[in-house]
Order: structure tokens, then C-alpha cells, then sequence
């Protein structure tokens, strides 16, 4: 089991003690901490002299705040094992839908394919003719493709050859790919928290015992980093460490040198999924790669985010052997990618800039209809604005986050809640707000949350059906 020091518990606690440091404030605020995230389920809290000594208050004050967290549900003890962080019993699983969206549907974060791709997609039908006479099985993807992702590595700063490149369908199947391959049941596997739903889920279904380090919009939590790092469990680590689904977070060169200096020297597989690196709405420098800094790290991505999720063509760039195994493990799923849609993919990343560049203006004017609804409309939800990827990550006032999208729902308004980006009873007080559909949908959906909130009663929800989330 994980442990969070005293010293970081006293930083990430603040303030808590502004008006009075009573037991109840303190657990009050250590219960908040769980259920956002900040300190992980199943982590282990500082002895309570220990805390006492890093606050500066009396031992009696942590005991009673101890047992009053206790008592309610939100940390379990066990002589010799200490004390740590859990939920209470009964929590309600709050889980994104998919039953067919009429209306609004904002669980999936994709904007509609550019006009340019009909056609592109005409030339790809057209030079098809030239493959027929061939199985058209590639494991590993079309020679052409593989030439044409290595080369925007090596734009891009990681000198890349076709051989380190995998074609895969889609990012989601590369992560699946990559932790087949990698990851033992039993293993551990760093996560940021929040993040991406399906990669949590693909992790836990791997068996994987999901090890929680905090990020936010200003980044990774470092020593939540280097404490995982430090503990000597190796694994494998999944991080998103540009424009970070759901947080928008871009993680800065100084903070991506560290963090992965020490999950390497750990002996952890380091996994970056690069899926939404392109989509750099501010145009501002990009900080170095992950693979650039360590070239150990698997880096996966795909078009799906910055072209279209149709597309379905994603890749694993790694070791030339490592490549290999993967081709060989996809052999039990999908042996190859189709050859019609690599070709198409080979012609996008020909006319990628261009792409890009109406993508992020479509996006960044989608941004600004979006945070201007929620000034006008919501003023006391509180969001960093994202420099780039397509989602805000709304802090709300209360933890109401299920309850919402469930309302949300009936009036044909479909979101992702919090706490499918964490945890069943994690992340209730925040909300992912994808910026993909037209500025006046966006209004109108800010409107009907605006109501719903102002309506939003003591009534509980029901939960909602498990389903997928991109
Ligand atoms: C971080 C992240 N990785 C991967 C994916 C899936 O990408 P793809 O559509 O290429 O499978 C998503 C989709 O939302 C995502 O947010």
C-alpha cells in the first residue's frame, strides 16, 4: 500500500484551518481531498503524531478527525497496517451512458471530420487498385503510413524510424496492445487521476492495481510521483502529459524531466498517450516530448482526436523489438488495419499542418463560445481555461456532478460525470465540458445545465448505465 507523508498531507490540506483548526474542519477537508482524488483510494495516512507534528496542532485534534473519517466511512484501520483512505460502503457507481443520443451529445470529445477528408479519401479509394493484388494483411501497417508517422516523430524532435512504428486502430487499441503485452494481473499501474475513463478501465481489466497520482489543470502532482517512483514496485505508468483528458493540463519541460527521470530509474514502463498533442489551440511552444527526454518511454497517439475519430488509425511508437512483440499480440485481435483507411491516413499526415491549423481555429472559437457561456451563465463554476486538446474541466460548487448528468439526460443533454475520470464516489464536484459541437448548441447546453443546477434538489439520482467515453 501507498503512503502519503505528513508533509505533503499538511501541504495538500492548505488553508484548512483559516477559521479555527477543529477536528471537524480537518476532517472535513482530508474527507475532500479523497473525493477528489488528491489523496489516492487505499493510500496510507500519515501516523497521527506525525500529522500533528506537520500541522503544528495537537495529536487529540488529528485522533478525533481520524475517527470521525472513520466513522463515517472514509478511512479504514487495521493494527499494523495503519490507517487509509477508502469510501463508504454504498457508494453509488456513477457511470457514463451510451444509449443513443438524441440531442446533445457531449461524452464523446471529437469534433466532425474537416471537408478537406471526402477528398482525401477519394485519392486514397483511387490508388487502392494498386494493393488488391496483394493479402492485405500488414500487422505491423502499410509501409507508406509507418514512413509517414515515423517522419512527423522526427519533425517533432524523436529521430524515428519506420521500423519503431506500429500501426494500430486507433490510440485505445494501442494501449490495449501496449498493456497486453507489458502488464501482468497483479502489476501496478501509475495513473494520473483524473484521466481517461477507458484507459482506466482497460488497466483494471488487465488486473492491473491502479496506483492514483493527482493532476490538475497546473500539472502532475510531483511528489505523489516520486513517492510511487520511489516505493520499488516498478510497472508501468500511463500519462497523458499533453492537454490531459480531462484536465486540459500541458505539463511543463521541468516537471516532465523530473517525473519521468524517476519513474525510469525506477525500472517503470513509462506509457505517453499523445492523443490530443496536436491540438495545440494556442499555438504556443510545445515542451519536449516524453520520448525526446526518455527514450525508453512507449509513446502511443492517433488522428482520431486531431482529424477525425472515423478514421479509426492510431500507432505505437517503440523499440524496433518491442514493435515486433506488439504486431505478434495483435495477431489474437485484429491481425492488421485496414488498408483503404491507411492510405487515407497516409494522405492526412501529407496535409497535416494544413489540417491542424482550421482544427484548432474551429476548436479555439468553440472554446471561447463554451467559457463565455459558463462566465454569463454558471459564474460560480470555476474552470482553468485549457490551452489546447477539445474539453474544460468544470469545478462545480457542490458535488453534484452524477446527479446533473443524469437531469442533464432527460433533457437530451448527454455528459460524462466526474467520477467516471476517477472512481465511483471520486470527482463528484467537477464535470468534463467537451468544446466539439456548434457555439449556439454549446450556449444552449450551458443554459440547460445553468437551470438544472438552480433546479437541482435534494432528490437522488439514479445511477447511470456503464458505457463508454472518449
Ligand atoms: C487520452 C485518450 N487516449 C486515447 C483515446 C482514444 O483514442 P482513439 O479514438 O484514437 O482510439 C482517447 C479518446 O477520448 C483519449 O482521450
Amino acid at each position: 500500500m501507498n503512503g502519503v507523508t505528513a508533509t505533503r498531507l499538511a501541504r495538500e490540506l492548505g488553508t484548512w484551518h483559516d477559521r479555527g483548526a477543529s477536528n471537524e474542519r480537518l476532517a472535513a477537508t482530508i474527507r475532500s481531498l479523497i473525493l477528489d482524488g488528491r489523496v489516492g483510494l487505499q493510500t496510507r495516512l500519515p501516523a497521527e503524531r506525525a500529522l500533528a507534528g506537520a500541522l503544528g496542532i495537537s495529536r487529540a485534534t488529528v485522533t478525533a478527525a481520524y475517527t470521525r473519517l472513520r466513522d463515517e466511512g472514509y478511512l479504514a484501520s487495521r493494527h499494523g497496517a495503519g490507517t487509509w483512505a477508502t469510501l463508504p460502503a454504498g457508494h453509488r457507481a456513477a457511470a457514463d451512458a451510451v444509449l443513443p443520443a438524441e440531442g446533445f451529445d457531449l461524452r464523446i470529445a471529437a469534433l466532425p471530420a474537416p471537408p478537406l477528408l471526402a477528398e482525401l479519401a477519394a485519392d486514397a479509394a483511387a490508388e487502392l487498385p494498386r494493393w488488391l493484388d496483394q493479402h492485405g494483411y500488414e500487422p505491423l501497417g502499410l509501409p507508406p503510413l509507418r514512413t509517414a508517422i515515423a517522419s512527423r516523430f522526427s519533425w517533432r524532435g524523436m529521430t524515428t524510424g519506420p521500423e519503431q512504428i506500429l500501426v494500430t486502430s486507433g490510440a485505445m487499441h494501442a494501449l490495449n496492445l501496449t498493456i497486453g503485452t507489458l502488464l501482468r494481473p497483479g502489476h501496478r499501474a501509475i495513473v494520473e487521476v483524473p484521466s481517461y475513463p477507458a484507459a482506466l478501465d482497460a488497466l483494471r481489466a488487465a488486473g492491473a492495481h491502479l496506483h492514483a497520482v493527482p493532476v490538475d489543470a497546473s500539472g502532475w502532482d510531483l511528489a505523489s510521483i516520486a513517492a510511487a517512483a520511489s516505493d520499488g514496485e516498478g510497472g508501468l505508468a500511463y500519462l497523458v502529459p499533453d492537454f490531459q483528458n480531462p484536465t486540459g493540463a500541458l505539463i511543463d519541460a521541468r516537471s516532465r524531466r523530473r517525473a519521468l527521470r524517476s519513474l525510469a530509474q525506477s525500472g517503470c514502463q513509462i506509457v505517453v498517450d499523445e492523443t490530443f498533442v496536436e491540438l495545440n489551440l494556442d499555438q504556443q511552444p510545445m515542451p519536449p516530448p516524453a520520448a525526446a527526454l526518455c527514450p525508453a518511454t512507449i509513446t502511443i497517439g492517433s488522428l482520431d482526436k486531431a482529424v477525425w475519430g472515423g478514421l479509426r488509425i492510431g500507432w505505437i511508437r517503440a523499440d524496433p523489438l518491442l514493435i515486433r512483440r506488439l504486431a505478434q499480440a495483435r495477431a489474437t485481435t485484429d491481425l492488421a488495419s485496414p488498408v483503404l483507411e491507411q492510405l487515407l491516413a497516409t494522405r492526412v499526415l501529407e496535409q497535416l499542418d494544413g489540417l491542424l491549423a482550421d482544427r484548432c481555429a474551429l476548436a479555439a472559437t468553440r472554446r471561447t463560445a463554451l467559457l463565455q457561456a459558463l462566465d454569463a451563465q454558471l459564474p460560480s463554476w470555476r474552470y482553468v481555461r485549457p490551452p489546447g486538446g477539445l474539453f474544460v474541466w468544470a469545478e462545480l460548487p457542490q458535488a453534484s456532478s452524477t446527479a446533473l448528468a443524469v437531469r442533464a439526460q432527460e433533457h437530451n443533454l448527454y455528459l460524462t460525470p466526474g467520477p467516471r475520470f476517477g472512481g465511483a464516489g471520486l470527482l463528484e464536484r467537477f464535470l468534463r465540458l467537451p468544446f466539439t459541437v456548434a457555439p449556439e448548441q454549446l450556449r444552449q447546453a450551458v443554459a440547460t445545465l445553468s437551470r438544472l443546477t438552480s433546479e437541482q434538489g435534494a432528490a437522488a439520482a439514479p445511477s447511470l448505465d456503464p458505457g463508454y467515453v472518449a
